[in-house]
């Protein structure tokens, strides 16, 4: 075991997120515009560059692995990528392996997703109106998101649904998937929505709604009973004492999570961002393909790369303003 990364601000790095792929068959509103020009395939990592980084990582004491996108269902034999995964659950040295999808591919993966090694799955899901979430999605189905959900479930998946919170949208539905969720042993995480990317004439500060609020209406119908775990993410979590479920809110624009940070981000081409807040990035796609035979390079731009992970992010929607907007987009950071 090489020595584990830690950050100048003695935060042990152990959980990376990496998306697989730029690419979606849906065109979320708040995610993307309706003509998304995509990365050209020589910029994407391939399978074997994508085994090898995440290797790499684990080998310094990465725990976690999250599998994003874009949505990473549609990469073109992912499923190889997940079963070469299973070899670091197998030595103990992962402890998890996880994925956040829209749904749309889980019927026809659920089981091979399980037989690599998965057993929880986060899935986005912004409404249960078939005809709303057509809108949202703009080509989305919303029965195929379902038929997805039943399979992951039948397999024996954890799974927890992920909900954008969008104001003037899905604000009548926070107890329609809150009730819908506790019928089906699924915890819910609602997730406040972010400046990314350009994705057309969509005003954001629009689409606003703070999670203060929609906690405030879960709690005249709830018991909420605060619970002190943190991921090391942007989460916070409540347990709901009715239905027993766990409510996560995301608040990356208006809370301070930062201090217990533990992860870091790796784009589909080998950027590594260090802070979701912030642009700075080491591209690790170079020392992977200038060095194919040879990966002390690759390791030391790692290291490099996590002595340069900022304290804090710089988001902030307080002056009504867009300060610290990002210009990349969700799909290529990952989610
Ligand atoms: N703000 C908040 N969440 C977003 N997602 C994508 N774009 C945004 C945004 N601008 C969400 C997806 C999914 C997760 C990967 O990120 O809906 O739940
Ligand atoms: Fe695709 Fe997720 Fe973006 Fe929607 S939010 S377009 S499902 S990547």
């Amino acid at each position: 075991m090489t020595e584990k990364l830690i950050d100048p601000f003695a935060r042990p790095i152990s959980y990376l997120r990496v998306s697989v792929t730029d690419r979606c068959d849906f065109r979320c509103v708040y995610c993307m515009s309706e003509n998304m020009t995509f990365l050209p395939k020589k910029e994407l990592l391939t399978l074997e560059e994508l085994d090898r980084l995440c290797t790499a990582f684990v080998d310094m004491g990465v725990e976690k692995l999250r599998i994003t996108g874009g949505e990473p269902l549609v990469r073109r034999e992912i499923m190889t990528f997940f079963r070469a995964m299973t070899r670091h659950l197998d030595s103990g040295a992962l402890r998890e392996l996880t994925l956040t999808t829209n749904g749309s591919q889980l019927e026809r993966y659920a089981q091979d997703l399980w037989d690599a090694g998965v057993r929880r799955i986060n899935i986005s899901l912004d409404t249960l109106d078939e005809a709303k979430f057509s809108d949202i999605t703009r080509w989305g189905r919303l029965a195929q998101v379902l038929k997805g959900i039943d399979a992951a479930q039948a397999v024996g998946m954890r799974v927890k649904i992920n909900v954008v919170a969008l104001k003037g949208f899905n604000e009548d539905e926070l107890l329609p998937i809150t009730e819908w969720c506790a019928e089906r042993d699924m915890d819910v995480t609602w997730i406040e929505v972010m400046p990314m990317g350009d994705i057309g004439n969509e005003n954001r500060l629009d689409q606003y709604w703070p999670l203060k609020d929609l906690r405030a209406r879960l709690a005249e119908h709830y018991t909420l009973t605060d619970l002190p775990e943190s991921t090391g993410g942007p989460a916070r979590y409540v347990r709901l004492e009715e239905t027993g479920q766990k409510i996560g809110f995301i608040t990356p624009l208006t809370h301070n999570f930062c201090e217990s940070c533990n992860r870091v981000r790796l784009t589909c081409t080998g950027e590594l961002f260090m802070c979701l807040g912030q642009e700075d990035n080491a591209d690790l796609r170079a020392a992977l393909r200038n060095h194919p035979e040879d990966n002390a390079p690759l390791e030391d731009a790692i290291r490099a790369a996590i002595l340069r992970k900022p304290k804090g992010h710089d988001f902030d929607y307080s002056r009504q303003r867009l300060d610290g907007q990002m210009t990349r987009h969700m799909s290529h950071t990952g989610g």
